[in-house]
């Protein structure tokens, strides 16, 4: 299977199925003597494990984390970072009365178009569960960001028609509550509408909503290697994700170019690149896929669980029209787990774009190796 592997100089590669015997990540280019420990990664899967709540799936995994390789007395030896976590709590059988059946909005028509075979106990590599090795290979990078002065937080911007109020956001409160929303009344009303959606045997959507701070200015490589680019890809890489945007996005094909320009003030410092601040952030963060200093913002629209209990209507791999029902264990709402992932890829993007700018100069590159002037 190509395509399991992102990133230029700090590279992550994903493998294992949903229902395999495990599953797990493969970081290489991370840079040797950062501190690392499988306590620092148990958290990122913490936060994105199943069976938290009654909102996801009712699968019983630990996903604990355990480093096999490129870590020595606690830190990073410069060698490639296996992680693998088992898998424990498959359930391959409640998978059985839809082994040659296409659920609708799911990948198994086109995995089977694609491969001409179907791994068909819990989707196999196009699951959620997939994601679990993103987030362990994420919480390095997070771990290398943070080592730089840079963090990485997300949390659920809405679940259907519910969004958080920008005026009661408090990101204390994400970590109260089951849906990672910083703000306690959204999340109460989000609740409300979730149990009626799972009493309908319905799923939801929702926005996930992402900030990079403390990420310098000049990260990113023009033309194809740009970080609203990758970082774009990056989260359309997340199953279930179906839109992208960054600062004002959608909303600036509606603005003026008065309102959407973010002036610039003079930051103090002068010399041959004098900095400079933006008074607004309608770009988030970017310009010329390049990051300018202020906080990267992004969003990722996450479309609503496909497995869903009611009946619906498909096909079969024989080409027989019929009406299924969804057993298994699935997430009514993606969003609350995906939130972790988000912040993974974007740090994954970050670490790997921040890596690939340290040749862009060379009066850094003098200063790294003590020549020049
Ligand atoms: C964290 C996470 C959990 C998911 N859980 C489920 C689930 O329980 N049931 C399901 O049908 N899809 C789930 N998905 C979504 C599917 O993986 C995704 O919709 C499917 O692969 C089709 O891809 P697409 O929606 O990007 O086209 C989950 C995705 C993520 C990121």
């Amino acid at each position: 299977m190509a395509g399991s592997s992102y990133g230029t100089i700090f590279r992550v590669t994903t493998w294992g199925e949903s229902h395999g015997k495990g599953i797990g990540a493969v970081v290489d280019g991370c840079p040797a003597g950062l501190p690392l420990s499988e306590e620092d990664i148990q958290a990122y899967l913490d936060r994105r494990k199943p069976g938290q709540s009654k909102f996801t799936t009712a699968r019983q995994e630990g996903d604990q984390v355990e480093i096999l390789s490129g870590v020595f007395e606690g830190k990073t030896t410069g060698t490639p970072i296996a992680l693998e976590v088992r898998n424990k709590d498959q359930r391959s059988k409640d998978y059985g009365n839809i082994m040659d059946v296409y659920r609708p909005g799911h990948a198994d028509y086109t995995f089977d178009q694609k491969y001409g075979f179907r791994d068909y106990r819990g989707g196999g590599r196009s699951s959620g569960r997939e994601t679990a090795g993103r987030v362990a290979g994420g919480a390095v990078a997070a771990k290398l960001l943070e080592s730089l002065g840079i963090r990485v937080y997300a949390y659920t911007r809405s679940i259907g028609p519910i969004e958080i109020a920008t005026e009661r956001m408090d990101l204390a409160e994400r970590d109260k509550n089951r849906l990672y929303m910083p703000d306690a009344r959204a999340a109460l009303e989000a609740e409300a509408y979730l149990e009626q959606l799972m009493a309908e045997k319905d799923s939801s959507g929702g926005v996930v909503e992402c900030v990079i701070e403390g990420l310098p200015a000049g990260i990113g490589e023009p033309v194809f290697e740009k970080l609203d680019a990758n970082l774009a890809k990056a989260i359309l890489s997340i199953g279930a994700v179906k839109g992208f945007e960054i600062g004002s996005g959608f909303g600036a094909a509606a603005m003026r170019g008065s309102e959407n320009n973010d002036a610039f003030a003079a930051a103090g410092r002068g010399g041959a690149s004098p900095a400079a601040v933006k008074r607004t952030n309608h770009a988030g963060g970017t310009l010329g896929g390049i990051s300018d200093g202020s906080p990267v913002i992004f969003r990722a629209a996450f479309k609503p669980t496909p497995s869903i209990a009611r009946p619906q209507h498909t096909v079969d791999r024989f080409g027989r029209e019929q009406e299924i029902e969804i057993r298994g264990r699935h997430d009514p709402i993606i969003v609350p787990r995906a939130v972790v992932v988000v912040e993974a890829m974007a740090a994954l993007t970050a670490a790997d774009l921040l890596l690939l700018s340290m040749s862009s100069r060379l009066d850094r590159i003098q200063a790294f190796f003590g020549t020049g002037e």
